[in-house]
């Protein structure tokens, strides 16, 4: 297995090792180590079926509930992100975030694999958390010291969110559900330790983050903006290009990301799967 890092805020590619064939246990512990280190890791040339990539998911946890999206059919849980080329809805998910924060037990990872990407555009975007925090000011530091935010759905997935009922009138290719039960708000610690590096990062954004517990309205809404300001600045962040083929794991405990456009008239579909984990190594 060659480990080429990115050269950027975190990263690396992964050549040398084929995910269509049974992974032995010091492989896969290569792999985690590897994908601590780097928070996101790049598989390219892998030809992946469905049931290939819950196997490979299963390697490193459970796969996660997607609580708003259908899966792809009723025999597997994977889920697809489509774009058709003349779909016209807002492109999904463009938007930093941390996948299912509002959850008690948020997933600790996300794989997803590429099986048409477009010509132009449509790259995602990885923040590291780690380092964001590691070089934020004192200032800003002191400020979020033991705070807990309040993550809910809401704003996404609620009937008055981006993909509620206003949503339903769009042309989206991608089958997404909505619900009431979005509005309930689940408390997180903003700053957590890494339950398998032990490493101090960042968890959550505004988006599923409304709230910070103890502080007036105002002032939350404040520091929720200075964070995001802070976290999501150009030299934390990595673009990953995708190419056909590929699969990308990165931990969501480490990472904000973000869906780019810039691909219309062109299709794009990628098939996702949660990582679960075990509740101990959520944040
Ligand atoms: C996501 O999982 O948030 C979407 C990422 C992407 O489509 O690039």
């Amino acid at each position: 297995m060659e480990i080429t890092p990115t050269g950027q805020a975190c990263g690396a590619r992964v050549a040398g090792i084929d995910l269509s064939q049974p992974l032995d246990r010091d492989t896969i512990s290569s792999i985690r180590s590897a994908w601590l280190e780097h928070h996101v890791l790049a598989f390219p040339d892998q030809k992946l079926s469905d049931d290939d990539l819950v196997r490979v998911t299963n390697y490193f946890g459970n796969v996660g509930e997607d609580p708003y999206f259908v899966p792809i059919s009723k025999k597997t849980p994977v889920v697809a992100l489509t774009r058709r080329a003349d779909e016209q809805a807002p492109v999904f998910a463009e938007n930093w975030h941390t996948d299912w924060s509002f959850k008690q037990h948020p997933p600790i990872g996300t794989c997803l694999y590429s099986l048409v990407v477009p010509p132009v555009g449509g790259n995602t975007g990885f923040a590291n958390q780690q380092l964001a925090l590691a070089q934020m000011p004192d200032d800003l530091r002191q400020r979020l010291e033991n705070k807990i935010a309040l993550h809910s759905a809401a704003a996404a997935y609620g009937p008055d969110g981006t993909y509620g009922e206003k949503d339903q009138g769009n042309d989206r290719s991608m089958k997404i559900l909505f619900s009431e039960q979005a509005n309930k708000s689940e408390p997180h610690p903003i700053i957590a330790k890494h339950p398998e590096s032990g490493a101090e990062t960042i968890f959550g954004t505004v988006g599923y983050i409304h709230t910070i517990l103890g502080l007036e309205a105002e002032d939350s809404r404040q520091l929720i903006m200075d964070l995001y300001a802070w976290q999501t600045r150009e030299e934390f962040q990595y673009t990953h290009v995708w190419e056909p083929n590929m699969l990308v794991m990165w931990d969501n405990r480490s990472v904000l990301h973000k869906a780019n456009g810039g691909y219309d008239g062109h299709a794009r579909e990628l098939h996702r799967l949660t990582i679960a984990g075990d509740p101990a190594l959520a944040l």
